[in-house]
């Protein structure tokens, strides 16, 4: 997955990390911008800032151990505020799914009382026409598919890398890229997702963000919705 340059993700991840006070239960977003504001939470809990967080993905958990952040799960708290990054976000709507995390993330963000997401120049856009991943039961491949094509877009098998095969998500599920060019309705085309049997979630977060964190190798602009 390419992105912009370290410093700008660096300067939205420890700009929205901020916003963290003493008390709150932190909702820990996946990828390498939301990487940034967990490292900077574990300074600030190094500097004694008492905070908790709930991670969103394997990998948001080894970090924030890593980072010296006290864990807790949604069962047991509720989340103040989450930090998340994007692969795309335009008029405070969002893709994410790059990771395949998009699952976990969205129940953590939606949960939080407020959602930063942090990005770098490269990810704002006037109209979303990133493919949406969906996240699905491997027995419901051939229909998602199918309903998929029916809504418009062209489903890819997202494969794996560094192994023969697909990639599974956290959860042991299957994803999907759906391109459907641009998406000139992101609120029904969400609706439209949600309703295919065998699909977990989908990547598109409508009316989820509170504020967007978008850094630059300069600085940081901070966008309320
Ligand atoms: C994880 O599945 C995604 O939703 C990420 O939050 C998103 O891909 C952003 O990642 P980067 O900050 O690494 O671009």
């Amino acid at each position: 997955k390419q992105g912009g340059s370290d410093d700008a993700k660096r300067a939205a991840g420890e700009s929205a990390a901020e916003a963290v006070e003493d008390g709150m239960v932190v909702g820990l977003g996946t990828g390498s911008t939301a990487a940034h504001a967990i490292r900077a939470i574990g300074a600030a809990v190094d500097a004694g800032l008492d905070v908790t967080g709930v991670p969103t993905s394997f990998q948001s958990r080894e970090l924030a151990r890593e980072a010296g952040i006290p864990l807790t799960d949604l069962d047991a708290a509720e989340i103040d505020l989450a930090i998340d990054g994007a692969d795309q976000v335009a008029g405070g709507c969002l893709v994410k799914g790059g990771g395949a995390a998009h699952a976990r993330e969205k129940i953590v963000d939606t949960a939080a009382d407020r959602l930063l997401v942090v990005v770098d120049p490269t990810k704002e856009a006037d109209v979303l026409d990133h493919p949406v991943p969906l996240e699905l039961l491997p027995a419901a491949r051939r229909p998602v598919a199918a309903a998929v094509e029916r809504l418009g877009g062209e489903p890819e098998l997202r494969r794996a890398e560094r192994k023969d095969g697909p990639v599974v998500t956290d959860n042991g599920n299957l994803v999907f890229d759906c391109a459907f060019g641009a998406i000139a309705d992101p609120a029904a085309l969400a609706a439209d997702l949600a309703t295919i049997p065998g699909v977990v979630e989908h990547g598109l977060f409508v009316d989820v963000a509170d504020e967007i964190h978008g850094g630059t190798a300069d600085g940081v602009t901070v966008t309320e919705l």
